[in-house]
């Protein structure tokens, strides 16, 4: 689905489906994972453009990126634009691709600065090509920060990452460079487009929807979910502390019994 390379078969990183994972503290989530939603009802509540909410929408963002910073979450991934998203009007597509661009331009330096790695997942050959080169710039321009790994989902879906994930491995069993027996997690999600990032520990979403609309599907299996009644550009530190302490309560069994 997306155009970087897939990785070979062979697992390096450590994958979570091999550790062994017993019940657990929440503690402070390794990966924190948002759905960022409710920017036009925020600007419909204001008699505002949708735009406006995606705008505002952006600053938010920011003050997450700080907040992730600030309370040491090392991996966070943000739900910008679903592969759903392409059916809105072409308007409003317009708009959105339009403050993507906007943003790389304006905004990367200043991650790079505050030690922000970027990653995108998604399909990004479905983006205008100066886009498509800012996305490697980007990439490329972070690639050896390490304070905070920020992924933005892109024109990203989930099934479609896992129809591309298996579809390269039927093409390296057809290859013989794989034995469909030896097929394992670990392996399969060295095709996933997440290969090498850790599984979100904590999916939040916003705007009281209660749905994961086709975000991280496999990569989501243990996550805890918190949803929030607060709209996207209202979003906050103080909101942010609220799912991180709310995600501290809860006991994580992965299956396992509680001691
Ligand atoms: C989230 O806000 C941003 C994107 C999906 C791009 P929405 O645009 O979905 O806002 P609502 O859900 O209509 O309020
Ligand atoms: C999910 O929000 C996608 C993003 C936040 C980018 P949507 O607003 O597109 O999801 P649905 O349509 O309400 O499920
Ligand atoms: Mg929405």
């Amino acid at each position: 689905m997306s155009s970087r390379p897939q990785p070979v078969a062979t697992a390096e990183a450590p994958r979570a489906a091999e550790e062994p994972r017993t019940a657990t503290e929440g503690g402070v989530p390794t990966h924190v994972a948002i759905i960022m939603d409710g920017n036009g009802r925020w600007a419909a509540s204001r008699r505002l453009p949708r735009i406006a909410g995606h705008r505002e929408g952006a600053r938010a963002l920011r003050r997450t990126i700080e907040a992730a910073i600030r309370n040491r979450v090392a991996w966070l991934t943000i739900y910008a634009f679903s592969s759903e998203n392409w059916r809105r009007p072409a308007a409003e597509v317009l708009d959105l691709t339009g403050l993507l661009r906007h943003y790389l331009r304006n905004e990367v330096a200043e991650l790079r600065q505050n030690g922000v790695r970027l990653r995108f997942i998604g399909d990004r050959s479905r983006f205008d090509p100066d886009i498509q080169r800012d996305l490697v710039t980007a990439e490329r321009d972070t690639a050896t920060n390490g304070r905070l790994n920020l992924t933005v989902a892109l024109s990203y879906g989930a099934r479609a990452e896992i129809l591309a994930a298996a579809r390269h491995v039927a093409e390296a069993a057809r290859a013989g460079r794989l034995d469909p027996a030896a097929l394992d997690e670990a392996t399969f999600e060295g095709f996933l487009s997440t290969a090498g990032i850790p599984d979100p520990d904590l999916i939040l979403r916003t705007s009281g929807e209660q749905r994961l609309s086709n975000f991280l599907l496999w990569q989501a299996a243990y996550a805890e979910l918190v949803f929030l009644d607060v709209l996207w550009p209202d979003f906050g530190e103080e909101h942010f502390a609220q799912a991180l302490a709310d995600y501290a309560r809860r006991e994580r069994r992965f299956g396992a019994r509680p001691a």
